[in-house]
């Protein structure tokens, strides 16, 4: 009898990657192996990766650093998602032992990679040229998430923002078709899921190849699947942000009252050495259609301080932008200069200890914010999706259609199952969470 095939997985980066773990997971259970919870166990372990700043890249390598003993004994590696794709071979040379290095763009052929994996072949790669049409679609996906589906709608990126790596570790921007797409929602609401959140490194960015929806005439299409009562989509970026987006919200309650709408920085300047294509009043305009909305729609951004050239002018704009918007979150990085993107050519002239600074100053600005909105909740009764609990502690977390999260203590014997629904009342706020009691 042959051994048996077993592997272990562990996923850095964003929800993309995450969701193209499930999906690889789902692969390689197809391929004869199991899943097991330690490196230990497993005869194959696969990192799938993230290079979005540096510490993320370092990260992989430090864990890739001394596989010598563990390959005699063995076992196998493999290096998959946006580091895999941009080293490329380069991998092999730096870390020896890995047999496998894969980006995201390749993944249909990872059961041809596995088998000359398993018949001892080394060097393995499936690297991109920027040119597969090709989605990594599968009926096998083995979703991880008790509560939340995740459908990937578009992959890639062609904005070539000056700072980032995801149009050379991605790909080009190619979409599923939306009957595709609302198959497999159909198929997730059968599995008994009620929130699906579809993603893209530019999610909005979507165009139908069958040219017969709309990013939100698909959205409101998912909306409208029977079971389905909460979705979410990430990332939308603001030059294709359209105002049919937020009329969907308006006519679709199952579509969740939060817009991710990324800005990075508040200062003319410092957006077009970005090339990200739109200007402050642009991106404040289409604040403006959402906080028009029919619901109060929740907002929240992506920012990166000390960006080369960015003055302590352009870090105030950043700043008054803040203070104009009233986001509800802020994920905000220190600019961090990366492999084959133009900024790489551009000094990195803001001192870390600034960028730390200013880091810093904006968070507990935010943070100020996010007390004040916060607390605009309390007494009201909100609707809350289960995600998990803590029985020793009878505390149950769970978020809001506006994706706070709402905590609340559980008397009861059973806690309630994740995905599961319930009012809470709001009794008190912290700046990045409510408490509550179950009405
Ligand atoms: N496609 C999305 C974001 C993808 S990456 C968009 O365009 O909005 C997620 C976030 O990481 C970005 O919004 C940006 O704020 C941050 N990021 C990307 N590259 C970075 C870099 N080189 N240094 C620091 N932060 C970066
Ligand atoms: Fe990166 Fe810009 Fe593409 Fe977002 S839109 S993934 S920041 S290049
Ligand atoms: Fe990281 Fe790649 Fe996502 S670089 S953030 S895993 S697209």
């Amino acid at each position: 009898m042959a051994p048996e095939k077993t592997f272990y997985l562990e996923t850095f980066g964003c929800q993309m990657n995450a969701h193209d773990s499930e999906k690889v997971i789902g692969t390689l259970r197809q391929q004869g192996y199991r899943q097991v919870e330690t490196e230990q166990e497993a005869g194959l372990i696969l990192y799938n990766t993230c290079s979005i700043r540096d510490k993320a890249e370092q990260k992989v390598f430090h864990r890739l650093n001394d596989y010598k003993r563990l390959y005699k004994e063995g076992k196998r590696f493999a290096v998959l998602g946006c580091v895999a794709q941009q080293e490329g071979e380069r991998i092999f040379d730096r870390a020896p032992y890995v047999s496998l290095v894969s980006g995201s763009a390749s993944y249909r052929k990872l059961p041809e990679m596995l088998t000359r994996l398993e018949a001892g072949e080394g060097r393995i790669t499936g690297l991109d040229d920027r040119q597969t049409e090709e989605t990594f679609e599968t009926e096998f996906t083995a979703r991880q998430n008790p509560y939340r589906a995740y459908i990937t709608i578009i992959e890639g990126c062609d904005k070539f923002c000056s700072y980032c790596v995801v149009p050379y570790t991605r790909g080009k921007e190619r979409s599923r078709t939306s009957s595709s797409v609302l198959a497999e929602a159909r198929r997730i609401a059968d599995l008994g899921y009620t929130e699906i959140q579809l993603l893209g490194q530019n999610v909005n960015s979507y165009r139908d190849p069958e040219g017969k929806l709309s990013f939100a005439e698909l959205l409101a299409a998912v909306g409208q699947v029977p079971g389905i009562r909460r979705v979410r989509f990430t990332t939308s970026h603001p030059r294709d942000f359209t105002l049919d987006i937020v009329d969907a919200i308006d006519a679709v309650p199952t579509l969740c009252d939060h817009v991710h709408l990324p800005v990075q920085s508040g200062s003319a300047r410092i957006l077009e050495a970005m090339a990200r294509e739109y200007t402050p009043e642009w991106y404040l305009e289409r604040i403006a259609w959402l906080k028009a909305a029919r619901r109060r729609i929740s907002l929240s951004t992506d920012i990166i301080v000390g960006f080369p050239g960015e003055t302590p002018g352009d870090f105030i704009q950043t700043m008054d932008l803040l203070a104009e918007v009233q986001y509800d979150c802020v994920f905000a990085f220190k600019y961090s200069a990366r492999p084959n993107t133009p900024s790489l050519t551009m000094i990195d002239s803001v001192p870390e200890e600034e960028k730390a600074q200013r880091l810093q100053v904006l968070l507990e600005r935010q943070r100020e914010i996010q007390r004040s909105n916060y607390s605009r909740h309390i007494g009201e009764i909100i609707e809350v999706m289960v995600e998990g609990s803590n029985p020793n502690r009878g505390q149950v977390a769970g978020r809001s259609s506006q994706n706070k999260p709402v905590n609340f203590e559980w008397q009861q014997p059973i806690a309630p199952a994740p995905g599961s629904y319930l009012r809470v009342k709001i009794t008190a706020a912290f700046p990045n969470s409510l408490v509550g009691e179950v009405v």
